[in-house]
């Protein structure tokens, strides 16, 4: 296999025959293939696309290129949860707890901050002393004890995704359907789950940006589970506006642990709670939905879920005595209020650009070595649908360097439409 002549049959809209990608990949994963290479690789399969042989094709080599886990012996339903990618959604951060407290078992391999949305390890690192790279056998063991653990693409699960989804996030080249759909299939598969709930995000702050683009993605997702033997949910939900009340790493972190106490706000928990029936109903755990949700809402009421979140930091060798301070903790050196310039109803928040707010602050990088700053984020105190007056705080945005705060709030501009006219926004789009 040449290199260049594989990324020119994919150029050139032809097919990439299995055993040569499979070559390109390993010799990616080893070295020999470089970072231009695969890059020119991936721009020509965000031009092309993939066919269903070839995305499986990938789902496997990916798969392959590490360990896949086993927990068979386990008697409890083992089931995770992925998103597409949002601004704002800390959702995996209070459901793998939740679900682990109601009785499942949670192997949750999750992702850094990709493109201007997010990522749960960069949040989750946000915890002192919490570590997300753990040895696989460590990470099995968590899993069996705990119930959950939350960590990052070792070199042993998933190393290709690890890579590709790095160099991606840096190449302009995430926002495609197949691509989307082999990093985080091959992931949950190699998390030996029999479940999987995915929450398939739709809008302008999303990968999506219409439903029917959602809808192919969430219609691959769920053939790929078929294919490699998992149950696959997929929920289809708005990302026209970030989700819940901050979007950032040490504030989302902080907001899910209100909401595991009881004081989330209601989009985030709406979500949290769609998701979770999914999967409570796959395991058997709930007649309906409605059960499933109140299910999920005694396991807050009760402290049971904030209990297991505390447990897995401990178990990850995070400090549960800091979280408990979890209001006070990373502070920002720098806070600045951003105002509506008329007053009127909130109609439209540009998500993409708010997100790419959030990266130069310091939540995101722009470069695969940039260090992040925890303290970064933004704090919305008005959504779509709020009435405001001129002159009102809309959101409160702040880190610990006042350049880059400088250059998030001339992102910022424009970003939030106010109109006469009453607004429209619907959260949870549909479900598959
Ligand atoms: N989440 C992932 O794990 N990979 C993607 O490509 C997008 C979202």
């Amino acid at each position: 296999m040449i290199p260049a002549e594989l990324i020119k049959r994919k150029r050139d809209g032809l097919s990439l025959p299995r055993e040569d990608l499979k070559q390109f990949i390993q010799d990616y994963v080893n070295g020999t293939v470089t970072d231009y290479q695969m890059a020119a690789l991936l721009m020509a399969i965000y031009f092309n696309g993939m066919t269903d042989d070839e995305l499986f094709s990938l789902v496997e080599i990916m798969l392959n290129s590490g360990e896949r886990m086993d927990f068979s012996h386990l008697d409890s339903y083992v089931a995770d949860k992925h998103s597409t990618g949002g601004v704002g959604d800390k959702v995996s951060i209070i459901l793998g707890p939740l679900l682990a407290a109601a009785g499942l078992a949670i192997p949750m391999i999750s992702g850094r901050s990709l493109g201007h949305t997010g990522g749960t390890l960069d949040k989750l690192e946000t915890i002192p002393g919490f570590q997300v790279d753990v040895s696989l056998a460590e990470f099995k063991r968590l899993v069996e004890t705990v119930g959950i653990a939350m960590i990052g693409q070792t070199s042993e699960i998933c190393p290709a995704d690890k890579k590709m989804y790095a160099l991606r996030d840096v190449t302009g080249t995430v926002e495609s359907i197949p691509l989307i759909c082999g990093s985080i299939m091959s992931k949950k598969i190699a998390e030996g789950i029999r479940g999987l709930v995915l929450d398939v995000k739709v809008g302008n702050g999303a990968f999506m940006k219409n439903y029917h683009d959602a809808q192919r993605l969430g219609n691959m997702l769920q053939r790929v589970g078929r294919a490699f033997d998992v149950t696959t949910d997929v929920v289809y939900t708005s990302m026209n506006q970030p989700l819940g009340r901050t979007a950032g790493l040490w504030c989302e972190v902080n907001e899910a642990i209100e909401a595991l106490k009881g004081d989330g706000p209601e989009d985030l928990l709406t979500v949290t709670f769609e998701l979770g029936a999914r999967l409570l109903m796959q395991a058997g755990k709930g007649n309906n939905r409605d059960e499933a949700i109140d299910l999920q809402k005694e396991l807050i009421r009760s402290g049971k879920a904030y209990e297991t979140f505390l447990n897995m930091v401990a178990a990850q060798h995070g400090r549960p005595d800091e979280v408990e301070r979890h209001a006070s903790l990373h502070q920002p050196r720098h806070k600045t209020a951003v105002q509506a310039n008329r007053s009127g109803t909130i109609t439209k928040m540009d998500t993409y650009h708010i997100g790419l707010a959030t990266v130069e602050l310091g939540s995101g990088r722009k470069k695969t070595t940039d260090r992040l700053d925890p303290t970064a984020g933004i704090e919305f105190l008005r959504k779509i649908g709020d009435e405001v007056q001129t002159g009102e705080t809309l959101f409160y945005c702040f880190n610990s360097d006042q350049r880059k705060l400088q250059s998030a709030l001339r992102i910022l501009e424009e970003t939030v439409t106010i109109e006469d006219s009453p607004a429209n926004h619907r959260l949870i789009l549909s479900k598959a």
